[in-house]
């Protein structure tokens, strides 16, 4: 019996600047993979929200002239939730890690952990980076010039008297998980990049400092008032916080023995290493009497590529990134998130441009499946008096063929997220009734009243093969789907229930060939997608 709730978090995002397309592109991943859970029949929770400590904020509000953080982070705020809004993200709760909930959890996680015995109080001197607000062992620095090696940018050494997480503890525990279960983190490729440059390395698991004395912004330390908690620390804890960690009510945590462990935290490549280490380490040191080994693990944790802009990853400080409500306002919203999904492989890093939107846009939308809709519709409006005729059997039908080896490949690349292969699914069961169209040339048939039976099998096929379609594309494209689905004569709401969930059957069952009702009257409507020259 597969589960029948899903959990899946996107990473919360820095608050302190505004979304650009590689965030865009994360959620919307998530939000595909929610939409899809639902419309399987699961109840999901779907949490994103933004991360708003550490000397990276701190530092953001200083140069931007805020009094402080926190008014930065009520100003850009308002600009992620409509943007999750404008790209039809269906979150079920926005979290920001400066809510009194947050704090509550994090300080109960720091104690437990404490507790356990996991964390000691030294002092230390490292290499840090203040972008990617992380302490640097010195024999992973890039030389000359000891930089991050992740961004790049120059260390400075800092000297502090922080609590330190006994991560080194678990290194052994960490190698058996993931060795245990190949299924933990995903793809494939980035489970071995992790192991072979961190897990397996020498000074990959080190014990790391979770505190910072210099800094104001941020979590106090319990029972130190001098201390605040290092921001990734504090922000992995969010998604417990929002499943109900940390409240004694009996409601949360109702809620939280409900959806802990996660399902899937989906995140970036770039913070595999804290999602895939630290983070599974902090739960199995969170001890108590009834968790005498830990918290219970996240089940997957994905890693996605990045996007890049003519081959550079996209970011704000690069100066290279792309407002997705410009994209958005030009392509649409529904053909921005098919894009993004179609064009860069999930898992792996990919470039986008405008050239590539624009071409899929005319080609695989607006003709391979725009105008297979609008004839077939004419067709059986011409032909059937716009009727949906019944399909006498007719051995060796390709499209049928086609039709009936889509769903398991289908299902089996939306549960392992690799979106770019459904999408490939989809769009070769369209090309294969492109071709049906033109090999049996229906408007041949109909001038011969001998082929009436055959008639009716192919103009059936067609809108059957469109049926399912338009259901396997609704979770990338909900609004365009649903257009669909008008057209071959569902009423607005009549197949899903909202948010990507499906009336009645769930989707394994629907995208069984042979679902078509015959009797049901196909409606003309406007062209899914009008071709554009773009200037
Ligand atoms: N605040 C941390 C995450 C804490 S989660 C407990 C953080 N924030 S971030 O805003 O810098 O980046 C978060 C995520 O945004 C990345 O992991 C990635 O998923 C996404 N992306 C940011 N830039 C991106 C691209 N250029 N391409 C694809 N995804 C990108 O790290």
């Amino acid at each position: 019996m597969p589960d029948k709730t899903f959990f899946i978090t996107t990473p919360i995002y820095y608050a302190n600047d505004v979304p650009h397309i590689g965030h865009a592109y994360c959620s919307i991943g998530a939000d595909v993979q929610a939409r899809y859970q639902r419309a399987c029949g699961r109840e999901v929770f779907f949490l994103t929200g933004l991360d708003a400590h550490g000397q990276k904020m701190d530092k953001a509000s200083k140069e931007k002239g805020y009094a402080s953080p926190g008014m930065l982070v009520d100003e850009v705020k308002g600009r992620w939730l409509e943007a999750w809004k404008t790209l039809d993200i269906t979150n079920d709760d926005f979290i920001l890690t400066t809510e009194e909930r947050h704090k509550r959890a994090a300080r109960k996680f720091f104690s437990a952990v404490q507790a356990a015995g996991f964390i000691e109080k030294r002092s230390y001197k490292g290499n840090y980076c203040v972008h990617e607000e992380t302490f640097w062992p010195e024999t992973q620095l890039l030389q000359p010039g000891g930089l991050c090696p992740d961004c790049k940018r120059p260390t400075q050494v800092m000297e502090e008297t922080n609590y330190f997480f006994k991560q080194s503890a678990l290194a052994d525990a960490l190698r058996a998980h993931l060795k245990a279960h190949p299924e933990f983190v995903q793809p494939d490729a980035r489970r071995n990049e992790l192991l072979g440059s961190y897990l397996d390395a020498e000074d990959g698991v080190t014990d790391i400092s979770i505190t910072r004395q210099s800094l104001k912004w941020g979590i106090g330390v319990p029972g130190d008032d001098g201390q605040v908690i290092y921001v990734w620390f504090d922000a992995l804890i969010n998604y417990m916080t929002a499943a109900g960690y940390g409240s004694d009510e009996p409601a949360d945590k109702a809620r939280f023995a409900k959806w802990w462990p996660a399902d899937v935290h989906l995140i970036g490549k770039d913070i595999l290493r804290f999602h895939a280490l630290l983070w599974p380490a902090m739960l199995m040191a969170n001890r108590d009497a009834e968790h005498p080994l830990g918290q219970a693990l996240p089940k997957r944790v994905y890693g996605t590529g990045l996007i890049m802009n003519e081959g550079v990853k996209m970011s704000k400080s690069l100066g290279n990134a792309i407002d997705p409500f410009e994209w958005a306002r030009d392509y649409g919203v529904d053909v921005l998130r098919y894009y993004l999904l179609r064009e860069v492989a999930f898992g792996y890093d990919g470039s986008i441009s405008k050239a590539g939107i624009e071409k899929r846009f005319n080609t695989e939308l607006a003709n391979d499946w725009g105008n297979l809709l609008s004839r077939s519709v004419a067709m059986t409006e011409k032909f059937f008096a716009a009727v949906t005729p019944a399909a006498a059997p007719q051995p060796g039908d390709a499209l049928e063929a086609a039709g009936r080896a889509f769903a398991p490949a289908y299902l089996a690349a939306m549960d392992g997220m690799s979106y770019h292969d459904a999408l490939e699914a989809v769009f070769a069961l369209i090309r294969a009734a492109n071709k049906y169209v033109d090999d049996k040339a229906p408007w041949k048939l109909a001038k011969d009243p001998s082929c009436a039976g055959e008639l009716a099998g192919t103009m059936n096929h067609l809108l059957e093969a469109l049926r399912i379609a338009g259901l396997a594309l609704a979770p990338f494209m909900p609004a365009a789907a649903e257009r669909s689905l008008e057209q071959l004569g569902y009423a607005p709401g009549e197949v899903f229930a909202g948010r990507g969930a499906l009336r009645g059957r769930p989707l394994a069952e629907a995208l069984a060939w042979g679902g078509l009702e015959p009797g049901r009257k196909v409606k003309k409507g406007e062209p899914l997608f009008m071709r554009k020259e773009f200037s």
